[in-house]
């Protein structure tokens, strides 16, 4: 759904000193993803003709970010940190020309959902400022509404600026706000900094609006959507609500999950229909898990594509650019890295396969390595279809085994192996009739 009078500015200029990090706040993983990204996500839900990240001076990795988001964004730069009402205006200049209605957003506050969005919009039917309210069972910091009889905003009041009496009050501030008509930088203008931080508050405006007999009105959400995120223990937060809402998204599609808590996912996972989860089980960014698959209890599972029909682990560890095709088989501590298992490929036990292609129904036997660097660059190993290799094998790439082959356990393949050839590489197994008979008597006394 396109929107054309809708611009969506979002504050991502601030130090987030609180996180005590080298990292910018907004750029902290949730559902192993950068917050910013989940805010720039739902804007897009939102078809906003223009979406406007703010960001603070020098602050490359933000940027970047930001512009490297598939749905796409402008950039501007906020100079200094004067405030949330400063930052917006940071973006008066790439709105100039524009009525609609600007709607601001905050990238530290990552869990906001559009169908609350779509309801403070709804709200601008009937009033000229919206702001988004919430009731936290603990009002914390957060700024409060002051509301008047007929329920009509008249005030919103930073925790620091606050009287006791304000401080009662449990109508918080998300932080959302939207402005209609393009009245949102003319109240800017007026907003001052006379406040306890000495910062131009965006907040300010709801004050400024009723001058010009604006009406002002809240649309209230959930606290578990509008968590703002200020430390590492608000983050922690956020993650646990995200992956609530994941689990239960993931569940009515049709997976089970013995376990929900134990089980983590990022915000792209995709599950199909009747795939078992076990316990403990961490699936970071990128990874897709076809129907019917079973992951058994603690796998480490990122950036991989499990087809349908596999069994996983327990214990196995697949990380970016594994690919199986389905029917697979991967088992306890085998690790795959940029590797294609192919339809029926099995790995069952303790093994490393990376920088490889593994043909239809070929098995790998207990202990195989793919030796696939050589502490300077990377080489690929090849295996063809229906290959059986032995045991403690170790492929020492760059090299390829034909179809059909047969590998022998303890081999150290470095050369080719035709198809449907035996290989054996280690050496010739000698024996001594009845020397260990002999050498026992000789050191009994
Ligand atoms: C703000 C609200 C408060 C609300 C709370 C909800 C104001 C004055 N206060 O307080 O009423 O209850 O959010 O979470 O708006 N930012 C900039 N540039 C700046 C300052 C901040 O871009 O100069 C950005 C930050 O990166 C952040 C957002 O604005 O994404 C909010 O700033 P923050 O300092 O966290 O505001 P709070 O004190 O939490
Ligand atoms: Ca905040």
């Amino acid at each position: 759904m396109n929107n054309p009078n809708l611009a969506i500015i979002i504050l991502a200029a601030g130090k987030g000193t609180r996180m005590q990090s080298d990292l910018p706040k907004v750029l902290h993983p949730v559902g192993s993803f950068p917050m910013l990204l989940h805010v720039l996500d739902t804007a897009q839900k939102l078809g906003a003709a223009r979406r406007i990240v703010v960001v603070g001076p020098g602050m490359d990795a933000v940027e970047s970010a930001a512009r490297a988001f598939d749905g796409g964004c402008e950039c501007v730069v906020q100079p200094q940190q004067l405030g949330t009402g400063d930052a917006v205006k940071a973006a008066k200049a790439a709105l100039t020309g524009f009525t609609g209605t600007v709607l601001v957003l905050y990238g530290d506050t990552p869990l906001i959902s559009d169908v609350t969005l779509h309801e403070l919009l709804s709200t601008l039917e009937i009033y000229d400022v919206a702001v988004l309210g919430m009731r936290p069972r603990d009002p914390a910091a957060y700024g409060r509404l002051i509301t008047n009889e007929e329920g009509d905003l008249t005030a919103i009041v930073e925790y620091n600026d606050a009287s006791d009496a304000q401080r009662g009050v449990r109508l918080c501030n998300s932080g959302v706000m939207a402005v209609k008509g393009g009245w949102m930088f003319t109240l800017l203008d007026e907003v001052g900094n006379a406040n306890a931080k000495g910062e131009y508050y965006l907040t300010d405006v709801v004050t400024v609006a009723q001058k010009y007999k604006l009406r002002c009105g809240v649309a209230e959400g959930r606290e578990d959507e509008l968590l703002g995120i200020n430390s590492r223990s608000e983050l922690a937060k956020a993650e646990y609500n995200f992956q609530q809402r994941r689990r239960a998204e993931l569940m009515e599609g049709g997976v089970t999950m013995i376990d929900p808590f134990s089980v983590f996912v990022a915000a792209d996972t995709v599950m199909g229909r009747d795939v078992l989860i076990e316990p403990q089980v961490f699936i970071g960014a990128g990874v897709t898990i076809g129907d019917g698959c079973h992951i058994k209890s603690s796998c480490h599972i990122e950036g991989a594509m499990i087809g349908k029909g596999a069994t996983i682990g327990p214990f196995a560890r697949l990380r970016p650019g594994a690919t199986l095709e389905g029917n697979n088989k991967v088992g306890n501590f085998v690790e795959i890295k940029n590797a294609t298992l192919h339809t029926g490929a099995q790995a069952s036990h303790l093994s490393y396969l990376g920088d490889a292609e593994i043909g239809a129904h070929t098995n790998i036997g207990a202990g195989t390595i793919t030796c696939n660097y050589d502490g300077f660059q990377k080489y690929r190993t090849t295996i063809g279809e229906a290959v059986f290799v032995g045991s403690n094998t170790a492929l020492v790439a760059p090299v390829s085994i034909g179809d059909g082959a047969i590998i022998g356990a303890g081999s150290v393949i470095t050369r080719d192996v035709p198809a449907d050839a035996l290989a054996l590489a280690r050496p010739e197994q000698t024996e001594k009739p009845t020397w260990a008979k002999t050498f026992r008597e000789n050191n009994r006394k």
